[in-house]
C-alpha cells in the first residue's frame, strides 16, 4: 500500500484522485488545501505545515499560485513528489528542475498516456512534413484558470526549434501568417474535460492529430499509476516517458 499526501485534496482533481487511490493500491493519508473540507476517511488540512504524519509520495493538483509553499515542503520533506499544477512560469518550471537535484520529482503538466502519444505522433508529423503549417487548438471546460493549457503550451514546446514563432493566438491586427509561426488556440466553456488538436496543414492536404479527454479520470489514474513508480525512485526529474519503458 502506498501512502498519498494529497495537496490540492478539496479540487475537482484531488477529490478524482481520492476516489480512485483504491484502485491503484494508494491509501490518502492527509489532503491540504486551504479549503480544509472534509469530505472522506483522511484528514484534511490547511497548510504543509500542519501534516503531521509521514507518507510515501506527495501528489499535488493544487493551482499556480500554491507553488512556494509547495517547493519549500518539498525540498524539506525530501519525499517523491508529483507535481500535475499548470500555469507555472519558466522561473517555476527551472526551480523543479534545481529541486529534482536532491527529491525524486514527476512534472507533467498532462498525466494522461494519451497526450505523451500525442506528442509523439506530433513530433514525428514535423520531422516527415517540414513544410508543413502547425496550429494547436484546444478547449477546456469554463472553470479553467490558465490559457492555454499547460498541455497545448507543452506540445508548442515540443514542436518548437530556432526557425519557429510562437503564436498564441491571433486577433485583427495580427496579419498574415509568417512562414514558421505556430499558433496556439484556447476555447473555454461547458464541462470539456480537455481537448488537443494539431493541426499540420501543407498544400492540398493536411493531417490532424486530436486527443480527447472524456473525464478527468484519465489524469487521476496517471498521477496513481506515477505514485507506484515514483515510491522506489532516487532523486532526478521524471515524466510521462518513464512510464512507457
Ligand atoms: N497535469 C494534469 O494532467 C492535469 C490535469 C487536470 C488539471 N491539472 C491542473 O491541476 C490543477 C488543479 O486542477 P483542478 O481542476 O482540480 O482545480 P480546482 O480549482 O478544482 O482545485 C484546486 C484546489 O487547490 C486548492 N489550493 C489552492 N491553494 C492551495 C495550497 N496553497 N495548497 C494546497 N491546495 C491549494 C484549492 O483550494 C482547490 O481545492 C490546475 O492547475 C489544473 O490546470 C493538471
Amino acid at each position: 500500500m502506498t501512502s498519498i499526501l494529497l495537496s490540492g485534496a478539496c479540487g475537482r482533481m484531488g477529490r478524482e484522485v481520492a476516489r480512485l487511490a483504491g484502485e491503484y493500491g494508494c491509501r490518502i493519508v492527509c489532503g491540504v488545501d486551504p479549503s480544509g473540507q472534509k469530505y472522506a476517511d483522511f484528514p484534511v488540512v490547511s497548510s504543509f505545515e500542519q501534516v503531521g504524519g509521514d507518507y510515501d509520495v506527495l501528489i499535488d493538483f493544487s493551482l499556480a499560485k500554491a507553488f512556494d509553499k509547495l517547493l519549500a515542503h518539498i525540498q524539506s520533506a525530501k519525499k517523491p513528489a508529483i507535481l500535475c499544477a499548470t500555469g507555472y512560469t519558466k522561473e517555476q518550471e527551472s526551480f523543479i528542475q534545481k529541486a529534482a537535484k536532491n527529491t525524486p520529482i514527476f512534472r507533467s503538466t498532462n498525466m494522461s498516456k494519451g497526450i505523451y502519444v500525442l506528442n509523439q505522433l506530433a513530433t514525428l508529423a514535423k520531422r516527415l512534413l517540414p513544410e508543413a503549417d502547425i496550429e494547436i487548438v484546444e478547449a477546456h471546460h469554463r472553470m479553467k484558470a490558465d490559457a492555454p493549457s499547460g498541455t497545448a503550451m507543452t506540445l508548442l514546446h515540443t514542436l518548437s526549434d530556432s526557425q519557429t514563432n510562437n503564436v498564441l493566438g491571433r486577433n485583427p491586427q495580427s496579419g498574415k501568417r509568417a512562414k514558421g509561426d505556430i499558433g496556439v488556440h484556447a476555447i473555454r466553456g461547458g464541462s470539456v474535460a480537455g481537448e488537443h488538436e494539431v493541426f499540420f496543414l501543407c498544400d492540398d492536404e493536411s493531417i490532424t492529430l486530436r486527443h480527447s479527454a472524456q473525464s478527468r479520470c484519465v489524469f487521476a489514474r496517471g498521477a496513481l499509476s506515477a505514485a507506484d513508480f515514483m515510491k522506489s525512485q532516487t532523486a532526478g526529474l521524471y515524466g510521462m516517458q518513464h512510464l512507457f519503458s
